[in-house]
């Protein structure tokens, strides 16, 4: 169903925000394959890297009135594309940083990235962690190189939203985009929509100032 269709058949009082989703990490810790799960439910075990970025959308629906569409850049991890970035998260409402439980390296890089967007970002960036590849060390626990607990204490720390996650499996996936949802200012981007002057999200309701979905990236 197409976002024309959304707002056509939404009844009055109904809320449809769209938020920037911006994918960090280090390459080959899964941020493509958890977009891929999430937006198609699908996982390959034989993933090309990802070149520059890619873009997707995926909504979804908080209860019977709210709906949230996300925009989402999955930004490339090889160091040759680390430059791009900040064009990718500059307006970003939220990210996802994610790491592989089994590399602390990978960690070490998503604190980095998280130091960056909580410097260089929007200053009310919503901001999850992602440990995935869970589905490892469920089959052998002494694959893991990050504990939970530390995991855990680091998010809480640095105000993060934290979730261990399996692209491989779809544990967690639904959960941490909808959690992400849950924290978004819903209502203020749909007033700022009626106003004319979206930028945290749009309201699509026949009403509004004949913003329409899928005006693809503002960055
Ligand atoms: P770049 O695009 O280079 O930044 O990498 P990426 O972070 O997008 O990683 P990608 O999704 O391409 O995944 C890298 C590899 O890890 C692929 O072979 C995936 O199949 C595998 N992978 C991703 N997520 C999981 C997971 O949850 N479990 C397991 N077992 N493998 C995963
Ligand atoms: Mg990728």
């Amino acid at each position: 169903m197409s976002a024309r269709q959304q707002q056509m058949g939404r009844p009055g009082g109904a809320r449809f925000a769209q938020f920037k989703l911006v994918l960090l990490g280090e390459s080959a810790v899964g941020k493509s394959s958890l977009v891929l799960r999430f937006v198609k439910d699908q996982f390959d075990d034989y993933r090309e890297s990802t070149i520059g970025a890619a873009f997707l959308t995926q909504t979804i629906a908080l209860d019977d009135t709210t709906t949230v569409k996300f925009e989402i850049w999955d930004t490339a991890g090889q160091e040759r594309y680390k430059s791009l970035a900040p064009m990718y998260y500059r307006n970003a409402n939220c990210a996802v940083v994610v790491y592989d439980i089994t590399q602390a390296a990978s960690l070490d890089k998503a604190k980095a990235w998280v130091k960056e967007l909580q410097r260089q970002a929007n200053e009310n960036i919503i901001i999850a962690l992602a440990g995935n590849k869970l589905d490892l060390v469920t089959e052998e626990p002494d694959k893991r190189a990050v504990s939970t607990a530390d995991a855990e204490q680091y998010a809480q720390e640095a105000g993060l939203l934290f979730f261990e996650t399996s692209a491989k499996t779809a544990e967690n996936v639904k959960e941490l985009f909808t959690a992400i949802a849950k924290k978004l200012p819903i209502e203020q981007a749909t007033q700022r929509g009626m106003r004319g002057a979206p930028r945290a999200g749009v309201d699509l309701r026949p009403e509004a100032s004949g913003t329409q979905a899928g005006q693809g990236c503002q960055c």
